[in-house]
This record gives C-alpha cells, structure tokens and sequence, in this order.
C-alpha cells in the first residue's frame, strides 16, 4: 500500500510517500481500505512534534478515516465485513489501509460522502458538545466563530444554525469570510481590522453577543471575551493563532460571564459512551439536511503535505480532505 509517513519531526516538507506492506489486523481489530482522510492543523502539529503529546517516530500522519472494511481479526464483530465506517485515530489515516479497534467503527450515513465522513466526526462532534454541553446554547441566541473559515470553525457555523443561533463569523480574508457565509452564517466580519468589535453594533443591534466559540486564542480571546453580553459563555476550543491567552479575570465577573473548556477529546476518553448521543443527533440532522459536513475541497493523498503546510501558513479554507483512488 502507499503511505505518507513522518520519519523525522519538522515541516512537512519532509514527509514521505511510500510504498509499506499492507497492515494485518490483530484481536479485535479490521483493516479499512482508506476511501477519504480528514486533516486538521492538530495533525501539523503532530508532524511538526510540537503538540501537547509527541507521536513516537516513525509514524504514519492522519487520525480521522471512512472507507470500507476489508479483513477482520479474530473476535472483531462478521458483520463489520465490506461496511463502510469512519473512525478516529491516534495515526495512520494517510495510508491506504489502516487497522482499527472494530470498536471505534462508526457507520456511514447512507447519504454521506466518504470525504464528508473523513473531516466529521472531530470537528462536529466538537462544536456539538462545545454548544450544547459546554455552552447550553438557546435557539435565538447569538454566537460569534472565531477562525470560522477553519475545518473547526465551519463545522461550529453548520451546528449552531442548526441548532437556531444566529452566526457572526470572524475571519481573516474575503475569500475566507465568503465561504463562512457559504457554509451558513448569517454575518461575517473581518477581525483582524482594529475596530472590529464596531461592526457587531449593525448586525446584532446590540455589541455584544451571548457565545464566542474560540478555536483560535492569541490576542482575538480577550477581544472576543469583551463582546459577551451578561450570561454570556466563551468556549474555549484550540489555540490556533500559537499564543495562549492570559485572560483579566476581573472581566468574567464584571461581564457575569462564564468561560468555558471544550475538551471533546478528554470528554469522550473519559467516558466513550457519552459520544453516542452526539453522534445520534448529528446523523439524524444529516439525514434530515439539517448540517452539510461537504468539505470544501478534496486533495490526492501525494498532496497531504501541502495541505498540512497551508494549515500551519493560515491558509486552509475548510475541513480539508484527501481522498483515496479506490
Ligand atoms: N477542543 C477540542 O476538542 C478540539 C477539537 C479539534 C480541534 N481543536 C483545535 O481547534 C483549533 C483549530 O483547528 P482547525 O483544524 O480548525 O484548524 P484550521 O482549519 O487551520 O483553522 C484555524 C483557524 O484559526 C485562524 N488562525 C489565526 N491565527 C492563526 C495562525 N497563526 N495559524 C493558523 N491559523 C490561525 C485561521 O483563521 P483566520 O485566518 O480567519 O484567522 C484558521 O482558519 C486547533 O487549535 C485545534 O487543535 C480543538
């Protein structure tokens, strides 16, 4: 099978395509034939070897996959058997096959695409525990997306206008700023002009809103903080921008505000059956059309490296995806 591995921590330009031996599953596990991979800038920092927790080398990249399953382990579940699934994990979706726990397969929604699969499960289920779980967030309310052309922050778009919000999305350029309106919001604004905060006036009637989804961090948190009305939640989501924020705790009081950590990952390690309802919530809405987790762009697997590359220079728009000739 061909892979792209990281043999060395760094850009990645130094990553690899290779042929490997195919993987064989063990106890429990099935071998997927990889239709599509989902990336996200966690995975360039895994390459980079400068996440919170390093990857031990050489590894294969790529932790979100959907394609069909082709060989079973001992013990894992007959059925399983040409199924097409999507399923996390902690490395290897940037290969051809992949061996899993048979436990971490998800089915496919009939009316999904496997490239819609491959960039879902991470970035929806997060804004879904970040709004519901986290951020109790009401129909009606309004909710400013940092980074909301990123593959987090479209998805945080999707799931909020599904769940009644009106959506103002932050972002850094117009071509940005028009596909976070092509994905649903209703409002898109640029911060990275000074004034920004003016601009919330005429589109909310009010400068303040009731939830700030934060997957960026670096100067636009305490920005962002600033426009909570009372009662208002700032969910805490990723840190993008490299900087973490030290935030004047004095505004949380002064605001009546909460902020909150949206750990998804930590979340469901805790108690992997608390990702369920999530999910059945999610996949009702995209049987129903309520979300389109459609990424914007697909990529062949020899292109992995760029897309990681734009990821880090700010440059992705979307949930990109490398699709698999199958
Ligand atoms: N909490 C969780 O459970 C969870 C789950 C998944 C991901 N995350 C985190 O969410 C964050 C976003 O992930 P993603 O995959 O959506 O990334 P992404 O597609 O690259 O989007 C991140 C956005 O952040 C903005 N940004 C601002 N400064 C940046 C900089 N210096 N470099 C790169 N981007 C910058 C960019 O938007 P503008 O150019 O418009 O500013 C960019 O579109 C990451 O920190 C990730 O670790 C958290």
């Amino acid at each position: 099978m061909r892979a792209i591995r990281c043999v060395n921590y760094g850009a990645p330009s130094n990553l690899t395509l290779e042929e490997m031996d195919d993987p064989s599953p063990r106890d429990g596990e099935v071998v997927i034939e990889t239709e599509a991979a989902g990336l996200g800038y966690v995975d360039a920092l895994f390459v980079a070897g400068t996440y919170q927790v390093k990857l031990p080398l050489p590894f294969i990249p790529g932790s979100e996959v959907a394609g069909k399953v082709v060989a079973l382990g001992t013990s894992a579940p007959g059925d399983l058997l040409g199924k097409r699934i999507m399923a996390l994990s902690p490395r290897g979706a940037l290969a051809e096959k992949i061996a899993l726990p048979a436990a971490s397969c998800i089915p496919v929604p009939p009316n999904m695409s496997a490239e819609a699969a491959a960039g879902f499960i991470v970035s929806y289920c997060t804004a879904l525990y970040g709004f519901e779980n986290c951020g109790h967030l009401r129909s009606g309310e309004t909710v400013l997306v940092l980074g909301a052309a990123g593959g987090v922050g479209m998805a945080a778009i999707d799931v909020a206008k599904a769940m009644g919000a009106k959506v103002i999305a932050a972002a850094s350029t117009d071509e940005k700023r028009a596909a976070a309106i092509a994905r649903g919001a209703d409002f898109a604004i640029d911060y990275t002009n000074p004034e920004w905060r003016k601009e919330l006036e005429p589109l909310t009637g009010r400068r303040d809103v009731d939830v700030v989804y934060d997957p960026v961090g670096g100067d636009m948190s305490e920005a962002a903080l600033r426009c909570l009305a009372p009662g208002g939640r700032h969910l805490v989501v990723g840190f993008a921008a490299g900087a973490i924020p030290k935030i004047p705790l004095n505004l949380a009081l002064l605001k009546r505000c909460s902020i909150v950590g949206v750990d998804w990952g930590g979340y469901i390690r805790a108690n992997p059956a608390d990702n369920i309802p999530l999910l059945k919530t999610l996949t009702a809405w995209i049987s129903n059309g309520r979300i389109n987790p459609e990424p914007t762009a697909s990529f062949p697997l020899a292109e992995a490296p760029g897309v990681l590359q734009r990821l880090l220079d700010r440059q992705s728009i979307g949930k990109p995806v490398i699709r698999f000739a199958t």
